[in-house]
């Protein structure tokens, strides 16, 4: 109740205030002790708890940053949202609608019962049975230009080049029996293109890109301008594969929480089990965060309280 509400004005607030309230924003979650790291791939168990940052990027790619926001961590499924982008500029919307889905399962991101329940769609991009099929859209005549496609894509996101953290991606990669088995199952069903294990090498690398809680924001920032980076000027994706990613995001960016989500912070978002969560704002930025203490459904707990603080003092909740 002590957060004042923004009116929703079509800009941010003016820069100082910016600052101030996500210092504010900072100093009342920081000791905060709830959640727990990731330990299902075993080297992030390794993440201190303690560390949190929050930066601001807005569309017009003035940064505000306060805490850890220079410490690199894997993307994880924040990748997700960037590769579905890329998916959509290079196969089009219809394509990826009927190939993938846009529906929320209920259920968690790695649910294997979801496939089942639907016939054997990968029913969204966000859950890993779509990101993994989502994935295997991205044109490319073999494995290695397919992840070329991804790691430069998601480096003109960043607007700088990316890299993999190969201690996540080897520790993943020797643990990740699940995604291998989602993806055996949908190619039974005929829902996945090219090779399933191939597929999931490239995902796992994906998810081991190393970015900072500054990278997300920008990266944010990027679909918050219609697919154009807010700071070199390059086009990285069309202005629709932005909208169409928003969308997904809104409905299916986290996992089973999304209604919720939406109903209590109203901005789209997407999680990942390091601890980063990026939210994006349409026409106006966005918030990358990156604490690794999770909740349940693997979701950061200060960055998502950070997150619905700020959606409440800096105006952005878009309803
Ligand atoms: O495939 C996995 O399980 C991980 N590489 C990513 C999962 C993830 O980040 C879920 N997020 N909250």
């Amino acid at each position: 109740q002590d957060i004042t509400q923004e009116a929703f004005t079509g800009a941010l607030p003016g820069d100082a205030r910016v600052d101030s309230l996500i210092a504010a924003a900072h100093a009342r979650y920081r000791d905060h002790g709830e959640g727990v790291v990731a330990d299902y791939i075993p080297i992030l168990s390794e993440a201190d708890p303690a560390w949190f940052g929050i930066s601001l990027a807005g569309a017009d790619g003035v940064m505000h940053s306060v805490g850890d926001t220079e410490i690199t961590f894997s993307i994880q499924s924040i990748s997700k949202a960037f590769v579905f982008a890329l998916a959509c500029d290079a196969r089009g919307h219809e394509y990826v609608h009927e190939r993938i889905g846009v529906n929320n399962t209920g259920l968690a991101f790695n649910s294997v019962v979801a496939i089942e329940l639907n016939d054997g769609s990968p029913m969204n991009p966000m859950v890993n049975a779509g990101a993994i099929a989502t994935t295997a859209l991205l044109p490319g005549a073999t494995p290695e230009e397919r992840w070329e496609r991804v790691r430069s894509g998601l480096s003109r996101f960043a607007g700088r080049e990316l890299g993999v953290d190969e201690e996540v991606y080897r520790s993943e990669s020797e643990t990740n029996h699940r995604n291998r088995a989602i993806a055996g199952l949908l190619q039974s069903y005929g829902r996945l293109e090219g090779d399933p294990l191939e597929t999931v090498d490239i995902y796992t690398r994906q998810c081991a890109i190393a970015v900072t809680a500054s990278d997300l924001a920008v990266m944010g920032a990027t679909l918050a301008a219609g697919g154009v980076h807010p700071v070199t000027g390059e086009r990285v994706v069309s202005a629709g594969a932005a909208r169409d990613t928003l969308a997904v995001l809104a409905g299916c960016g986290m996992y089973e929480r999304s209604g919720e989500w939406l109903f209590e912070i109203g901005i789209p978002a997407k999680s990942g089990v390091s601890g980063g969560i990026v939210a994006v704002v349409p026409g106006k930025g966005a918030l990358g965060l990156f604490s690794p203490p999770l909740d349940s459904a693997g979701t950061s707990i200060r960055s998502q309280r950070a997150c619905a603080y700020l959606s409440r003092a800096l105006g952005l909740n878009l309803f």
